[in-house]
C-alpha cells in the first residue's frame, strides 16, 4: 500500500482526475497547503478507511463461506423478528402521525428541481402533514410480504428504502425546530405505528444547533423547519454480513436521505444533506452509545427562500 499521500493526490490531479481549469502550478500550491493542514490525520483517518475497504472485499476465494454464513439469515422467521423488532426508547409522549399525503407531481420534477438549500424561511414552520409525509415516503412500510413457514403464516414489513437482508438497520429521528400543529423538540420515528416518540431534551433547540459547525455550511439553523438524524443500529446487518455491513449502512442511509430530498421537493420544500456534525454530541443528545448505535447522516428540511436554490 502506498502510504505517500501528497503524491497520489498530485498524481490525480496531474492525469486530470480532477479535472480543475486552473494552472498546474497553483493546483500542486493548493494542494500543498491543504495537505499540511491534514498532516498527522493522513495515517489515521485516510488509512483506515482504505484497510477497512480492502478487507471488506468479497474475494471469489471467499465467497462460499460469505454466502453459507450469510445464508443462514435468509430464513423467514429470522427476517420477520427483525423486521418486526420495534425499537424501544424512553419516552415520555407518542405523538400520532396524520395519514402521509398521496404527492402527484411528475416525478421527474422532483429528481430534476432537487438541490441543496441553504436559505430557509423563518416565517413557514413545516406543517405536521409535511412531516407525516416526508418521514412516511423516506422511512415508512410500503408492502407486507407472506410466506409460509412451517404451517405457519409469517409475515414480514418491506421499507421505502431497500435494505441489504431486509435487516433495516437504520432509524430515523427528527427534531422540530420550527413546526405547526407539532411541539418543537427532538423525536423517533416509529414506522412500525406510524407515530413519532418525543425524547426529552435539555435546552432545546440549541443543543441540537451546538451539533453542527453550521456557520462554514452558511445555514442559519433558526430559520429551518426540521433536522432529521438517520442512526446506524450496525448489529442488526453485522450479524449477517459481517465487518462489510458497515458498507450497508452507509449504502443505506444514503437511500433514506435521497427519499428525504426527493420528497422535500414534491413537496415544494427545501433541504439539504449535511454530514458535517460533531458525531459524539449528536449522538449524546439521541441518547444513544456512538459504538453500538450511531448517527450516520443528516438532512435539513424547511420551506426555501423564494428564488433561491443554487449550490
Ligand atoms: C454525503 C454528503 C454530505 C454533505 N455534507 C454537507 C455539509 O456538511 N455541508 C453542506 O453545506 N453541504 C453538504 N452537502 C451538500 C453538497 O454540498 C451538495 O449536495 C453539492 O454541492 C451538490 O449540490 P446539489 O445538492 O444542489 O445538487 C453534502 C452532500 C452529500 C451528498
Amino acid at each position: 500500500m502506498d502510504n505517500n499521500f501528497e503524491s497520489r493526490i498530485q498524481n490525480l490531479v496531474k492525469s486530470s482526475l480532477i479535472p480543475i481549469n486552473i494552472p498546474n502550478q497553483f493546483n500542486l500550491k493548493y494542494f500543498n497547503s491543504a495537505f499540511s493542514k491534514l498532516k498527522g490525520r493522513e495515517s489515521q483517518l485516510y488509512d483506515i478507511a482504505e484497510l477497512f475497504h480492502e478487507n471488506t472485499k468479497i474475494r471469489k476465494y471467499l465467497a462460499p463461506e460469505f454466502i453459507m454464513s450469510a445464508s443462514l439469515f435468509d430464513e423467514d422467521y429470522i427476517i420477520e423478528s427483525i423486521s418486526r423488532m420495534e425499537r424501544k426508547i424512553p419516552t415520555f409522549a407518542n405523538i400520532p402521525l396524520p395519514r402521509s399525503k398521496l404527492i402527484k407531481k411528475p416525478f421527474s420534477h422532483a429528481i430534476r428541481k432537487r438541490r441543496s438549500i441553504r436559505e430557509y424561511e423563518a416565517s413557514k414552520p413545516l406543517e405536521l402533514n409535511e412531516l407525516s409525509t416526508l418521514l412516511y415516503h423516506s422511512y415508512g412500510i410500503s408492502a407486507e410480504m407472506r410466506t409460509n413457514f412451517n404451517q405457519n403464516i409469517i409475515s414480514k414489513n418491506l421499507l421505502t428504502i431497500p435494505s441489504g437482508g431486509g435487516l433495516y438497520p437504520l432509524e430515523l429521528y427528527v427534531g422540530i425546530v420550527n413546526g405547526n400543529n407539532i411541539d418543537n423538540g427532538l423525536y423517533h420515528y416509529n414506522y412500525l405505528k406510524h407515530h413519532l416518540d418525543k425524547i426529552l431534551v435539555k435546552d432545546f433547540p440549541n443543543c441540537l444547533f451546538s451539533c453542527f459547525p453550521i456557520h462554514p455550511n452558511g445555514i442559519n439553523m433558526d430559520t429551518i423547519g426540521a433536522v432529521f438524524i438517520i442512526v446506524g443500529i450496525f448489529l442488526r446487518s453485522k450479524m449477517k454480513y459481517g465487518s462489510r455491513s458497515y458498507r450497508y449502512v452507509l449504502q443505506e442511509s444514503g437511500h433514506l436521505a435521497q427519499n428525504l430530498c426527493v420528497t422535500a421537493t414534491a413537496l415544494n420544500l427545501g433541504s439539504i444533506p449535511i454530514a458535517a456534525f460533531f458525531d459524539d454530541d449528536v449522538n449524546k443528545i439521541l441518547n444513544i452509545d456512538g459504538v453500538e448505535e450511531a448517527a450516520v447522516y443528516t438532512v435539513f428540511t424547511g420551506h426555501q427562500k423564494k428564488n433561491q436554490g443554487k449550490t
